[in-house]
């Protein structure tokens, strides 16, 4: 049975003040079984060294991007050499926001991912289609393509560290929730990916977690779906909303 998954991603949000709040009030009180449910929370790279040294240990930490180069002449980048050896285990990458206003293209999001899991960190690789894809039938098309550059790149060992995370772009911070089977249908399609492309064991063992809009109300419902195991979480992720996801997920285990 595969662990369950639940990823923060606080993106660009947070004052020092309110990032000490949530980790105060909502993250050291979450309580809940590590063999049931994985969960990782990622602030801004700023606000790292205070949650790693505040959070309780149950719950990782994440980043939510990594530069595409290694350490060196690279003004404003951090490297996953750097991520690494500060202790950080996982890091977000390919999250649409990242594609969308930062230029990144499946070839990026592939190099970047492999990159990152030669350095023994482990991703939460983002795939997800636009309305536009959706509405015109090209979501599984557009999905494909995601993870295909993401396979040209690694080994199939490497698939052992990759979390997807399933982000229909329609669904990101618009209140539009996929429905329930919207998201297995998408999720089951991966997993016919992973089986077919990468193997059986990853078939078997890839975590592959939703995100769009999840809340307290809907999480129990896209929790019961098959093919998905968990979330990553945006605005529900900076209030105790949160705290109640992880019990949907810590509950259907
Ligand atoms: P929302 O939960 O705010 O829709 O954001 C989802 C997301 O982008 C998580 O990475």
């Amino acid at each position: 049975m595969r662990r369950y998954f639940v990823g923060g991603n606080w993106k660009c949000n947070n004052t020092i003040a309110q990032t000490q709040s949530l980790i105060n009030t909502v993250i050291n009180r979450l309580v809940f079984d590590v063999a049931k449910v994985e969960v990782a929370v990622a602030p801004i790279f700023l606000h790292v060294p205070w949650v790693q040294a505040n959070i309780q240990k149950n719950v990782q930490v994440a980043v939510q991007n990594t530069s595409l180069t290694k350490m060196g002449a690279y003004t404003g980048e951090i490297s996953v050499e750097q991520v690494k050896d500060f202790g950080i285990p996982w890091v977000i990458l390919g999250h649409s926001e990242r594609r969308q206003y930062y230029g990144e293209t499946n070839e990026i999001v592939g190099k970047k991912t492999r990159l990152a899991l030669d350095h023994q960190l482990k991703v939460m690789a983002c795939v997800g289609e636009k309305l536009a894809d959706r509405e015109s039938g090209q979501t599984t098309q557009v999905i494909q393509a995601q993870l295909d550059s993401i396979k040209k790149e690694l080994t199939t060992e490497q698939w052992a560290n990759v979390v997807v995370a399933y982000e229909p772009v329609w669904a990101i911070g618009t209140g539009r929730t996929a429905s329930p089977e919207q998201a297995q249908d998408v999720h089951a399609f991966i997993r016919g990916w992973l089986k077919s492309q990468i193997g059986a064991q990853a078939e078997q063992q890839t975590r592959i977690i939703y995100g769009g809009s999840v809340t307290e109300k809907n999480a129990l419902d896209l929790i019961k779906q098959k093919d998905l195991d968990g979330f990553l979480v945006g605005g529900a992720a900076l209030k105790s909303a949160f705290t109640d996801i992880v019990a949907a997920a810590h509950s259907s285990r």
